[in-house]
């Protein structure tokens, strides 16, 4: 079967489509674009065609990127190349047909989708929420290689080219007009009637060239002129460098590309680019990176959908995650009751929601008529009228086992029978709160990550009486809301803190021995976690760090015994951000440099210890997530590497360079994780002792992935 089709109208436009065959999003698969190669020899040929309109024959995308599978098993730089030039010839003839070409996109047009659209003559774009744009190729460790670095910074300009092909973000409608990417906005509705008219009136016209983008006169300038234009590359290298710690190659390669390409005019720099593709596409990078990718694929599918829909939802406690919690519902449609027990603290919980409506309005992911009516959908109380109608409760209430169990009782109370009771908490016993409920097989586990609308994991907990159609229906929620379900069995810390906390409690332990702050943290940041773990902690809160390491400690002992330095400053009111006063300084909430008054409450004080080596610090604090992570699968609190994998990076941000912690811990080996965590434990402590599953793994040479 084809995947395109075209129809020639009256006034010789040829109308053509892109359907993939039994497939819900068009990719660029090695077939499909050999397809398209002889469609065009094929359109070119023929003399009764004016101008040409491309669009997606899918409702819901326009082109999702090249084949990704296609990608992941390029395993020589030769091959990789070869793709790219292919790639880049195919959209070369696009670009040479002599007529005029508009592409009609609708929905996500990304990597090789994008390319095929800078090569058209015009782009028109859809206004709806689902259409954004990128070339997300340095999410997966290469670079956009059909053409993607060449024609994009001479459409935009290289300020803004550089700000989509570097961090690999998407642009939405309203920001494509205002770059110059798309000649027009419309509505879905109207597009291709809007996208003939386009193309009509560019019949017999020359073809447009990038100068028309209405760019600043001083940005042209600046990027007109050889000796600014260097500034803004020097810039760009050091602004990813800061953000990467150079553990990704790619950003830094695509700058490569973009250089060159706009110092060499014509086919050099194509050649370049798909070098540079070919580089790195085999590279272990790549090849983790796009493994979280197909992570991300599996969490989104969702293998039981649940019949329980939730038109509405009531969310108990409107603090820092209650707001965040709110503004998700409402930006998916669901209505919400928030309850609190004061106006004061309902009206900073609507803050929190109206400042994440307006951020997202910023940045285009939503119109403001969008964001004002979402925001609209969410009322506040301090009681629990109009409560019946909610199909579920988020509680998210202070971190205490009696006040979760009382909101529990009076919520049902209210009215509520029929809802779902999804608690919030970090880590108390989900069983536990469900004994104050008249139906524990409708309690649940929703634990979102702070801050909500950033992060993507839900860790959705199985207590003791949870039914399966309960965590069928808040995984499905989970997914209408845009986040990453993974679900876990109840216990101390459940899985994510579980594997965290041993971690930072690790740092605090390093502090106490006289390392400093600011070089523990730098060597997190260089191993690629996205904060050092004092930042981490001050922005969890030290209170609420001290009493998750109290519950773990109850629940699993010796091994995660919480350092008495933690207790200490949470008793000096040394809580992190939230009141100024942590490792670190801070001026309203920017943070300053670290408090060098922690020092004189730990045991050594800083520098009474040589220098501890980076390489320690990463060994004693990873090798102890290894652990806790083993110790996880054996007692299955959850019963997948890979979805351990996903939930800490989805979670806690677990560097995805490295593909996983187990995935890294495979790479170590456990013979090396085992000799190691013995060599630790003789030094520092039993909670250094390997598990009895990786002892095991060391001996019979086993790995987390087959
Ligand atoms: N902050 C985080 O990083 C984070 C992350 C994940 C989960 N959590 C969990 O989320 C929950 C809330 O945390 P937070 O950081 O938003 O706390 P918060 O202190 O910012 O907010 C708690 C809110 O609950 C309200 N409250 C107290 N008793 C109540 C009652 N009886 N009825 C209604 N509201 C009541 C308080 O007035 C406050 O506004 C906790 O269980 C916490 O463990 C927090």
């Amino acid at each position: 079967m084809s995947s395109f089709t075209y129809e020639i109208n009256a006034d010789g436009i040829a109308i053509l489509t892109f359907d993939l065959p039994g497939e819900k999003v068009n990719k660029l698969t090695t077939q499909a674009m050999e397809e398209f190669s002889a469609l065009l020899d094929e359109l070119a040929a023929q003399e009764k065609i004016n101008a040409l309109v491309f669009r997606s024959g899918k409702d819901t995308n326009f082109i999702v990127g090249a084949d990704i599978a296609e990608i992941r098993n390029i395993t020589d730089s030769e091959a990789g190349e070869r793709l790219a030039r292919r790639g880049q010839a195919v959209f070369s003839k696009l670009e040479a047909l002599p007529f005029p070409t508009v592409a009609a996109i609708h929905g996500p047009c990304m990597g090789g989708g994008m390319e095929l659209a800078l090569a058209c003559g015009y782009r028109i774009i859809s206004n709806d929420q689902k259409t954004a744009l990128a070339l997300p190729e340095v999410k997966l460790g290469i670079i956009p290689g059909f053409g993607g670095t060449q024609r994009l910074p001479r459409l935009v300009g290289l300020t803004n080219a550089l700000d989509m092909i570097l961090s690999g973000k998407s642009v939405y409608a309203r920001k494509t007009r205002k770059i110059g990417l798309a000649d027009e906005v419309t509505y879905k509705e109207i597009l291709l009637q809007r996208a003939l008219v386009m193309a009509k009136t560019g019949i017999g016209k020359p073809r447009k060239t990038a100068v028309r983008a209405k760019r600043p006169f001083v940005i042209r300038l600046i990027e007109g002129n050889p000796l600014t234009r260097n500034l803004i590359y020097r810039t760009a290298y050091r602004n990813v460098l800061k953000e990467t710690h150079g553990n990704y190659p790619a950003p830094l390669a695509a700058l490569e590309s973009v250089r060159y390409g706009m110092a060499h005019h014509g086919e050099a720099g194509y050649i370049q680019e798909a070098n540079i593709l070919g580089r790195l596409a085999p590279t272990e990078v790549s090849k983790n990176l796009i493994s979280v990718f197909y992570l991300n694929e599996m969490l989104r599918k969702n293998p039981h959908p649940s019949s329980i829909t939730v038109t509405g939802a009531a969310v108990l406690g409107a603090g820092v995650m209650g707001g965040g919690i709110a503004q998700l519902f409402a930006e998916r449609g669901v209505t919400v009751r928030v309850k609190d027990i004061n106006t004061k603290a309902i009206g900073a919980g609507l803050k929190e929601a109206w400042d994440i409506f307006n951020k997202r309005a910023k940045k285009g992911v939503l119109t403001t008529i969008q964001a004002r009516d979402g925001f609209d959908r969410i009322t506040g109380t301090t009681d629990y009228s109009g409560f019946g109608k909610a199909d579920v409760a988020v509680e998210a209430v202070v971190e205490n086992m009696d006040v979760k169990k009382s909101v529990l009782r009076d919520f049902e109370n209210a009215g509520g029978e029929n809802a779902i009771f999804a608690s919030n908490t970090s880590s108390l016993s989900i069983t536990e709160i469900a004994t104050a409920s008249n139906r524990p097989e409708k309690v649940v586990g929703m634990h979102f990550f702070n801050p909500v609308d950033k992060m993507p994991l839900v860790e959705i907990v199985r207590g003791g009486k949870t039914s399966e159609e309960t965590v069928a229906a808040i995984a499905t929620l989970s997914r209408k809301l845009g986040k990453l379900p993974v679900v876990v069995n109840d216990g101390p810390g459940f899985l994510v803190n579980r594997i965290l906390m041993p971690y930072l409690g690790e740092a605090v332990a390093l502090l106490e021995e006289g390392g400093k702050i600011d070089e523990i943290d730098r060597a997190l940041l260089q191993f690629g976690m996205p904060m050092g773990a004092f930042i981490l902690l001050d922005e969890i809160g030290i209170d609420i760090a001290q009493k998750v390491s109290e519950i773990l400690y109850q629940g699993l002992g010796a091994r995660v015994k919480p350092s008495p330095l933690l207790g200490a400053l949470y008793k000096e009111g040394y809580y992190g951000k939230k009141n100024g006063s942590g490792f670190y300084q801070y001026q309203g909430r920017k943070r300053g440099e670290s408090d060098s008054s922690i020092y004189s409450m730990t045991p050594a004080g800083p520098g009474s210890k040589e220098k501890i080596s980076a390489e320690e610090i990463i060994d004693r604090t990873v090798l102890l997530m290894i652990k806790e992570a083993a110790l996880c699968l054996e007692e299955k609190t959850i019963d997948r590497p890979d979805l351990l994998d996903a939930a800490l990076i989805f979670g806690i941000g677990f560097p995805p360079f490295r593909g996983g912690l187990l995935r890294y811990a495979d790479k170590l080996g456990a013979k090396t994780i085992v000799e190691k965590l013995e060599g630790y434990a003789k030094k520092y402590g039993e909670r250094f002792a390997p598990p009895a599953s990786l002892v095991e793994m060391a001996k019979s040479g086993k790995r987390f992935y087959a």
